[in-house]
Formats: structure tokens, sequence, C-alpha cells
């Protein structure tokens, strides 16, 4: 569910015609819904709302300050994997004691500053970062909350470059070596152990793989007991799917009924969600304008002016986002190859669209742009990074300026001798 709709023939985001934005804030640009993010971080908290819970999102989906503060605001926490994300979530307001900190790189520096916040838990890789963040946590004096991130080796049955639970991923400790881990963790003396963590993947579109994994780490949870560890609290991890294509993921609510009747004989006194895509995903969209149009003789293109650099999805996973007209029009359908201006033969945004002939100077919405987009953007061919807008029923906020050539340089240093 997502408020982009059209009302004669026009897209609207919420009550905002989407040209009418473009005309104040260009293209390339992503606009984001503001009552998209909060009706589905709302599916989370009322999905879980019979147990004591707290909702982390994903902040690689979306770091926009000012999207954090909404989420901020109506109680969301952080699941982050880098100092950068911590930085971010705590100056839009997310509580220290809601944001949980992955990934398998984390630096002394990024340990020292997660412990000074004093956040709610670092979720843990390895035996080498168990013994890194005992001693940080030492030298500043203080016990560090950890889970150890367990890798469950259920196979999420999504794209190879977002499954993480599988035996050959780099991500978490393999299951059978947990316990030992865990009693290791156990010895070390400023580690404090507070809970589990798993995550196997994104985009994941059936349930199955999530009680799977579950029911796995359930049963290291029942040995950890019995080693006379107690885990407090359980995290989930991610990875709820969204529609891109006429996919029918289940949704926050299918999740919970089927992994909260499973957690009735643990004492855990939180559980911990880290939706990333669930939540931002649908709530914005990629805006373009048709530059070129090419015919070849096998092929038809329309050059618009967004590229792999605003949105590197398509080109790197061949995922699909569905691309649609900002003015519907009643043209004869073409198909297409809707492509970038990347000097790249990768650079494309959608291979073989049947979409209504589109005329030079047009606009194109790419939707479902609201996660993994601007995050995962670069300045590649040094093109300056797109604007963001959010949207709020009948008013719309530039939430980020298009940045500007002069960007491309700033941080450049000339030595002497090249002056
Ligand atoms: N928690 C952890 C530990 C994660 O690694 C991730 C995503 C999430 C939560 C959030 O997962 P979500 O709910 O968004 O599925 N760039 C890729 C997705 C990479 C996901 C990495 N980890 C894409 O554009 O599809």
């Amino acid at each position: 569910m997502h408020y982009f709709k059209y009302k004669n023939s026009e897209l609207y985001a919420e009550d905002v015609p989407v040209s009418k934005i473009v005309e104040k804030a260009g293209t390339p640009l992503y606009i984001y819904s503001h009552k998209t993010f909060l009706q589905h971080l709302n599916a989370y908290k009322n999905a879980f709302n019979g147990y004591n819970h707290t909702i982390c999102f994903a902040l690689k989906a979306n770091s926009n300050s000012a999207i954090l503060r909404l989420l901020a605001k109506n109680g969301s926490g952080a699941d982050v994997v880098s100092g950068g994300e911590l930085f971010l979530a705590l100056k839009a307001g997310i509580p220290a004691k809601k944001i949980v900190y992955a990934g398998v790189g984390k630096t002394d520096d990024e340990i020292a500053y997660a412990l000074k916040s004093r956040i709610l838990m670092f979720n843990v890789e390895s035996a080498d970062e168990l013994k890194a963040i005992n001693r940080v946590a030492a030298r500043l004096g203080v016990n560090a909350p950890i889970a150890l991130r367990v890798n469950p080796d259920i196979d999420p049955k999504t794209h190879p470059y977002i499954s993480t639970g599988l035996k050959e991923s780099k991500f978490g400790i393999p299951i059978e070596d947990a316990l030992e881990h865990y009693r290791f963790a156990k010895k070390l003396s400023n580690i404090e152990i507070l809970g589990i963590h798993k995550h196997i993947g994104s985009q994941i579109t059936k349930i199955r793989p999530f009680v799977d994994a579950l029911k796995k780490v359930l049963v290291l949870a029942d040995n950890l007991q019995r080693s006379g560890i107690n885990i407090k609290h359980l995290d989930v991890g991610g990875g709820l799917g969204i529609d891109y294509n006429n996919d029918s993921p289940p949704n926050p609510e299918d999740l919970s009924k089927a992994i909260l009747p499973l957690l009735k004989k643990y004492n855990f006194n939180l559980i911990i969600i880290e939706p990333g895509r669930s939540i931002a995903g649908n709530a914005g969209i990629l805006v373009t304008k048709a530059l070129y149009l090419k015919h070849h003789p096998k092929k038809e293109f329309v050059i618009v002016d967004a590229g792999m650099n605003d949105l590197i999805r398509p080109s790197l996973y061949n995922s699909f986002h569905n691309i649609v007209p900002v003015r519907k029009n009643s043209r004869k359908k073409v198909n297409v190859d809707i492509v970038g201006p990347i000097c790249e033969s990768g650079d494309f945004l959608g291979k073989n669209r049947k979409i209504n002939r589109v005329m030079q100077g047009e606009l194109l919405a790419v939707m479902s742009a609201g996660a993994y987009g601007f995050t995962m953007s670069s300045t590649y061919n040094s093109r300056p990074r797109p604007a963001e807008v959010l949207v709020k029923g009948n008013k719309f906020f530039i939430i980020r300026e298009r940045e500007e050539y002069s960007d491309l340089d700033r941080r450049i240093k000339m030595p002497e001798f090249l002056k």
C-alpha cells in the first residue's frame, strides 16, 4: 500500500501532483510519502502489539535525516551498521536504547562511539569482534551489551546478493558454532550477553524461511538456557519483501502471527524487528525526465536523466521497478529499454518494458524506490546526487538539496606543486 496514485491521469504523491513538485525541485528527484511511511511503521507496531517489542528501522534502506526524524517521532528505533549510521540515528532523535548495531567489520573507533552512546546492543558477527568489543569496553570501563548474530543456514529464496543466512555467507556465526561462541563470550570480563540475533536476507516473499530460521534459533536458545546462559532479547532481523512487480509478500501481521506463537514458552523480555525495505520501499519514487528517444534496428531506447548512479538496483541485482508515466496518455504501446546517461552498458532502469510511447521531455516515475535508492547512490560519471522531497498531505518539503558541481570536489586538496 502506498499513496502514489493517479487522479485524472496525473500521478500524485498524496495530494500533490508529481509534476508540480518537479517544477520546483527538478529531476532526477526522489519523492517520499509521509503517510506511507507512517502506515508501514504502524503496521509493524500493531502486528507486534501483544509483545514487548522495538522496531529498529534499518537505516541502510533510507537514512535521510528528515525521514529518520519522522520515524523517531513515531517511536521507531534503529538498526545501524556503521558509525555514520549511528551518528545519523542519534542526531535524528532515535534513543540510544532503541539502537542495535550489526555488521561484520566494526572498527575500534566505531565500537567506542557506540559504547559511549550506550546503545541497546551490538549484534556481533565473529569471535574476533567479541574480543575487540571486550577490549574497547574494558578500556572505557564499561560493559558491552551484546547479542550474537547467528547464521541459521536457511535459504530465504531471494536474490543471492541479498541472501545473508546461508552457510557460505560472510554474515553471522554458523549456528552449530554458536554455543561455543556464547561460552567464550561469557568468560569475557566486559561483555554482557543480552540476546540472539538473526537476519537471513532481504526481499523475502514467503513466511516459511522466517519460521524455519526462528525454529533453529529457538533450539539454540534452549541449549543456551541449559548451559546457564540466559537470553533476554530476541532480534529476528528484517527482510520482509515488498510488492515490486505484482508480488504478494506477507505483511507484518502475517509475520507476527507466524512467529509470536512460537515464543510462548520462552521468557524473552523484548523482541526486536529490523525492517528496512518494508517500511521505506513503497514510500518513495524516483522521478526522471525523458531526454532522448533512440531507435536502433533491434531496440528502442528511452534515455532518461536518472541513471545507475541514482538508482543502482536494476544494474546490480537486475531488480524490477515498475516505471510509469507521470501523466497518463493513450498513445500506442511500444517495447522499450529505459536507460540512463551513464557510460556503462549496465546502466538501465528497465528493460523490455511495454509502455505507451514516451515523448521527449516527459516525466516517468520509477516506483518502489524509497529503500536502497538514494542510500546506494553515487556520483559516478561526476553526476551530483539528486534532491529528495517529502510530501505530507497537500504540502511538500525539500528534505535534501540537489548536489551542485562544487560538491564534487569539496574535499579535494590540491598539492602545492600542482597549483
Ligand atoms: N537487518 C540486517 C542485519 C540487515 O543486514 C538488513 C539488510 C536489514 C536488517 C534490513 O533488511 P530489509 O528489511 O530491508 O530487507 N541493497 C539490497 C538490500 C540489502 C539488504 C542488506 N541488509 C537491495 O537493494 O535489495
